[in-house]
């Protein structure tokens, strides 16, 4: 008991003294680290934040980038973030089900009708809050980052949710993800993001779940021959710190950080449409893929499919939550 006092004490010093010491010595270091490449919304946010960071607050604070895993993977990025070897992540809302049952609230299939529908979500007080779902594992949500809604490809054409059956598509370590495949009757494999393409070439899994941005800058597309446009859900982000590491920047420090993050999350969200639709045309003109477009009544197929997920997850969720985000959809 005395024991682990002391060294619960020698913790906390540590904390509260690394950054300060570090703002004596030179600037508190942020490294963030994420899996995709620097020209995605993501990759952009993350340089945007180094620069602003650069230009107002040199030698107070010096941001490091980490794209494309290069630091830390899906496998070991939320230790690194506990074990403070990173400071930032902006993980997936697919990555946190071990943290939170939450948050799966994105994951939901057919949930958002748009990207607008789930901007409006997230200014709400019910998505505000989930920032702080986390808090009992130390970790402290700043923002929400946009990337864009799914489509899904594959070596088949999937025009309808029996041309899934049987296929295994990779998937992100989200129970909702693989319930979703399977109410399609497709398999799925969790696969870490920095291994999809080699294992959509290898023959590994069939098929993926992705926005543009993603298929196109990890090249999916030069070994997924159709693209079925379903915009069956969103890729989202969390930006988030170690709770522990971010209180124990001076309190001017960490408000003049908040303020950068708050613009780079707006430049990021403002964005992140027209980074997909520029990625879209790009994958269309390279003529790898056949894009296949569903009409209304195809994708209300694949939603009637997969609506039952929904109810699976709800106690889970909570009902009051996805109520809370449906009623961001306009049709509602
Ligand atoms: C994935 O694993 O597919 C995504 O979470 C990658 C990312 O960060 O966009």
């Amino acid at each position: 008991m005395y024991k682990s006092c002391v060294a619960a004490l020698v913790a906390a010093l540590y904390w509260l003294s690394a950054p300060v010491m570090a703002a004596e010595g030179g600037p508190i270091v942020i490294k963030f680290a994420h899996v995709v490449a620097d020209d995605t919304p993501k990759g952009k946010g993350a340089l945007l934040l180094k620069q602003l960071v650069e230009e107002r607050m040199a030698g107070k604070v010096k941001v490091e980038v980490y794209p494309n895993s290069t630091l830390v993977g899906d496998a070991d990025e939320m230790q690194a973030l506990f074990d403070n070897k990173v400071q930032l992540l902006a993980p997936s809302m697919s990555k946190f089900a071990p943290y939170t049952k939450k948050l799966q609230v994105f994951d939901l299939p057919f949930l958002f009708d748009d990207a607008e529908a789930l901007q409006r979500f997230q200014k709400r007080e019910a998505a505000r809050q989930l920032l702080r779902s986390m808090a009992d594992h130390g970790v402290y949500g700043l923002a929400y980052w946009n990337n864009g809604l799914k489509q899904l490809s594959a070596t088949a054409p999937l025009r309808k949710p029996s041309d899934a059956a049987g296929l295994a598509f990779r998937i992100q370590p989200s129970p909702v993800l693989e319930a979703q495949f399977a109410a399609v009757g497709a398999k799925s494999v969790v696969l870490p993001f920095a291994k999809v393409y080699e294992s959509l070439k290898g023959g590994v899994v069939q098929g993926a779940e992705n926005p543009w941005s993603n298929i196109l800058s990890q090249n999916m597309h030069s070994v997924q021959p159709y693209i079925t446009e379903t915009n069956h859900g969103v890729l989202d982000y969390m930006l988030i710190t170690n709770n522990e590491f971010w209180l124990s920047m001076p309190f001017a420090v960490r408000s003049e950080l908040e303020g950068i993050i708050l613009e780079v999350t707006q430049a990021v969200n403002r964005e992140a449409a027209a980074v997909n639709r520029r990625d879209r045309d790009r994958i269309l003109a390279s003529g790898s893929s056949q894009l296949i477009t569903l009409t209304p009544e195809e994708r209300q197929a694949w939603r009637e499919q997969m609506l039952p997920v929904w109810k699976t997850y709800e106690a889970e969720i909570g009902a009051d939550l996805i109520r809370a985000a449906m009623t961001v959809n306009r049709r509602r």
